[in-house]
């Protein structure tokens, strides 16, 4: 782990953290945080059909090929519909995938503002195929959105954090059946809103062999009980329709929520976490994502998580990618 830039204060340090719960069995932890967070994912949803939309090869000097889908998902109440966009090692055998949401859509991942976001040459040459989709196109981030929630019956509630999460899984249920990719090896990254839903992706689907997690803050990888940046009552206030409801009655008494999130990384082991944080991110506080990184570690194995904070702000850097990919090499 990379700990030097990280000044956790004293009263936080390994040994002294206070009161936060112990780890408990996944099983039961994972239920919790359905219950009190992020709501229950409904099982069904049933990738119906996948089709190929338009095949680039020899993309970035070489380096890709680009292929466009269009999938079809079943659900209880109708059709969800995703346009994917793939970019698969051209040079290299099948490649593990790497699945992660998309902020502003999937063209603008080539090409626009937000493409530093996307190092993809990098990360091909590091061996991994990204299958990515608009998050919007999953749950659309509003309160009032009829997204993938809207297409299921209405019997539990389940925040859009959970939809997106559910989403993950879905784009992994798609790479399952493409050419170039290999099952094995599967990884769900997400930045900020969609780091936290990455993380709740990697607690509840054992496909996925490592989940990283980058600046995701407050029901992310950062414990409630570590004050400093967002808090329960600004997340709720502001995005309620990330969560179950009932969540927002813990506002200012986060010190009463059952569980905090050192555990929702411990759930995931055996298989692998790694969290990235940024120093100028006070918002997501980093040390409060350190802390949670520390206190999940007995839950894995040697190597097992991982974390890093690098200079700079909330973003999604080629820095996080690299640094997050030679952790999973390791
Ligand atoms: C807001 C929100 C955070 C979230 C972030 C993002 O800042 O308060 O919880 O992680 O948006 O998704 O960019």
């Amino acid at each position: 782990m990379t700990t030097e830039s990280v000044q956790v204060p004293e009263a936080w340090r390994e040994g002294t953290r206070p009161g936060l719960p112990p780890l408990l069995p996944d099983f039961e932890v994972v239920d919790t945080f359905a219950r009190e967070i992020y709501g229950r994912t409904p099982s069904g949803g049933r990738l119906s059909d996948v089709t190929l939309l338009s095949r680039e090869n020899g993309v970035l000097d070489g380096a890709a090929d680009r292929l466009r889908h269009h999938a079809r998902i079943s659900c209880p109440l109708g059709d969800l519909e995703l346009d994917t966009l793939l970019h698969v090692p051209s040079t290299t055998g099948p490649s593990p995938v790497i699945v992660v949401l998309s902020f502003t859509g999937i063209e603008e991942t080539l090409g626009s503002a937000q493409s530093h976001r996307w190092p993809y040459a990098k990360v091909m040459d590091a061996g991994y195929a990204v299958l990515t989709v608009d998050y919007q196109q999953i749950e659309p981030d509003a309160p009032d959105a009829r997204g993938v929630r809207a297409l299921f019956p209405a019997d539990e509630p389940w925040g859009a954090v959970g939809a997106w999460a559910w989403g993950l899984s879905r784009l992994l249920d798609i790479a399952d059946g493409l050419d170039g990719l290999t099952a094995a090896g599967a990884i769900a990254l997400g930045h900020s809103r969609l780091g936290k839903a990455a993380l709740w992706a990697g607690a509840q689907d054992e496909r996925f062999a490592v989940t990283i997690s980058n600046d995701s803050g407050c029901c992310g990888a950062s414990l409630f009980r570590h004050p400093g940046g967002e808090d329960i009552a600004a997340i709720t206030t502001k995005f309620p329709h990330w969560f179950v409801p009932s969540f927002a009655s813990y506002a200012g008494r986060e010190v009463e929520l059952p569980v905090d999130q050192h555990q929702l990384l411990a759930s995931i082991a055996p298989r692998r976490v790694y969290v990235a944080s940024a120093e100028d991110d006070a918002w997501a506080d980093p040390i409060g994502e350190y802390v949670a990184v520390v206190a999940a570690g007995p839950a894995f194995e040697d190597g097992g998580i991982g974390y890093h904070v690098r200079p700079g702000g909330h973003d999604l850097l080629e820095e996080d990618w690299l640094r997050a990919l030679s952790f999973v090499r390791r």
